[in-house]
């Protein structure tokens, strides 16, 4: 069965959105909105996480009341931008472990070439949430989610600020079983493979490198 593509559309995304897509945002505001909307992300990404319960006490009386296991749960981030995301996921949930996958797009041919793969031991029994803030061409989210179910984790989904429809179609082809999470689907790619009307090179603004 074809697993679905959620788009945020709350208006608290929407707006740290737009402010993060101006050109004269500056790269200090670029990353604490950018760490804002991943609080938001990861709010609507595990909104069916698994929970138990345990037996507590109030300062009233015993209840029974019911936990996640943060550490059950992986956030996967995709080489470099996707780092850009995990300061405000695991504000949402201290207890996760990170993985990363480093991936860089030929600039001719914008295949993903994997240079860095570290996962944390016993993926079977782990929740993945793999992060990057740009799905374009969709090579890259390929070919991490690719490489990521060699390890078989217990689920995957699949979260980014924007997708390009080329890209969305390329990575539900691919893998039709992984939830997508976005905070929008924008126009289309360019000659590049930059997302139009998007927001520039995640990275470059991420960083500070351009
Ligand atoms: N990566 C980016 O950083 N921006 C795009 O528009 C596409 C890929």
């Amino acid at each position: 069965m074809s697993a679905d593509v959620f788009v945020i559309d709350h208006p608290l995304v929407q707006h740290k959105l737009t402010l993060l897509r101006r050109k004269e945002t500056s790269t200090n505001s670029f990353r604490r909105l950018l760490t804002e909307l991943s609080m938001l992300l990861a709010y609507e990404v595990t909104r069916d996480m698994p929970m138990h319960e345990v037996e507590i006490e109030t300062p009233l009386e015993p209840m029974r009341s019911r936990l996640i296991d943060g550490k059950k749960t992986v956030f996967v981030s995709i080489l470099r931008a996707g780092a850009g995301i995990l300061d405000g996921m695991l504000q949402v949930i201290p207890g996760a472990r990170i993985a990363h996958i480093g991936l860089y797009r030929d600039p001719k041919t914008l295949v993903a070439v994997e240079y860095y793969f570290k996962v944390p031991a016993g993926m079977e029994g782990r929740d993945a949430i793999v992060v990057d803030p740009m799905l374009a061409t969709g090579n890259s989210a390929v070919a991490a989610v690719d490489r990521l179910k060699e390890t078989r984790p217990r689920s995957i989904r699949f979260v980014c600020l924007l997708a390009a429809p080329e890209g969305l179609a390329h990575f539900r082809a691919a893998h039709p079983d992984v939830p997508v999470y976005t905070a929008a689907i924008d126009r289309q790619l360019d000659a590049h493979g930059y997302i139009l009307p998007g927001l520039g090179d995640a990275g470059d603004r991420l960083f500070g490198t351009k």
